[in-house]
């Protein structure tokens, strides 16, 4: 079995730079995949009128603000989080508008395009910046993942591509889950991100284990931890390209309502 890469892995090797590499549009065909259909159903689930609420707590935020610019269209307040400081810092930059920070603005482009407002991605820029509040440290494996700052229950988590990278095994990906579930209010709504089937994903020269995930592994797991699924999309790989760089074979997207405590 390949090596698992746990959290020291990531302290010690996940570079923010290398990673960002997937979001230069247009250059990168693995990245421009994933992250034009996570942006297309960010956009239509965060514009449904079904996710609600004033505060929305993304977990393992990553270097990246992509899976956000939606969302800060219906939450006043986000807090990020990631479990290396490297991505808080790379985060930091951006909301800074320090120099050096990732241009985020073709992905920004395209969500406005998306949105139906093109012409406003600076304003979008400015909202994001605005509603993102904290960027803290986090560590899904906690049961409180936010320890030692206790949160207040949010209305929405969002976590993208973590799970599996964070994960060894079904039992951590269970646990990890209800650690997650702890942050958000009954009847508030999770929605995870990712994808099935995959076994890694390079990060420059390092490769990152993944947790291979089915679909039906995934609906027990979160219907058993005390959610209703709303919605459950699989869409197959369509291209085969640069497989080198991530086996995955499918993307997901799931919405899930806090029925009760796990
Ligand atoms: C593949 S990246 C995803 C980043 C971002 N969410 C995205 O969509 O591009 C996986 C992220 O999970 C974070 N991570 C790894 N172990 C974690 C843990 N135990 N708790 C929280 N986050 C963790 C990593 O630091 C990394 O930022």
């Amino acid at each position: 079995m390949a090596e698992f890469t746990g959290g020291e892995v990531y302290q010690a090797e996940f570079d923010p730079k290398a990673y960002l590499e997937y979001f230069k549009f247009g250059e990168c065909a693995i990245g421009d995949e994933v992250v034009t259909i996570a942006l297309k159903n960010f956009c239509k689930a965060f514009s449904s009128g079904l996710l609600k609420g004033d505060t929305l707590i993304d977990i393992g935020s990553g270097p990246t603000i992509y899976q956000l610019l939606s969302a800060c269209e219906s939450f006043t307040t986000i807090i990020a989080s990631d479990y290396i400081e490297q991505n808080c810092q790379e985060l930091q930059k951006w909301l800074k508008n320090e120099p050096g920070a990732f241009d985020w603005a073709p992905v920004v482009k395209y969500v406005c395009e998306l949105e139906g407002n093109r012409d406003k991605w600076a304003e979008k820029e400015a909202k994001l910046r605005k509603a993102v509040k904290q960027v803290l440290k986090c560590d899904i494996h906690q049961s409180n993942p936010m320890d030692p700052l206790t949160l207040p229950p949010a209305d929405c988590v969002l976590s993208v591509e973590c799970l599996e990278g964070a994960c060894k095994d079904k039992n951590s990906f269970r646990a990890a889950l209800r650690n997650m579930s702890s942050l958000l209010k009954i009847s508030g709504h999770l929605v995870l991100a990712g994808v099935l089937g995959c076994n890694f994903y390079m990060v420059g020269s390092r490769r990152f284990s993944s947790l291979n995930l089915t679909e039906e592994f995934m609906r027990e797991a979160i219907c058993a931890n005390g959610f209703a699924l709303v919605e459950f999309k699989v869409q197959p790989r369509v291209s085969m390209e640069m497989s080198e760089l991530s086996d995955f074979a499918a993307t997901y997207f799931i919405i899930a309502r806090k029925e009760k405590e796990a």
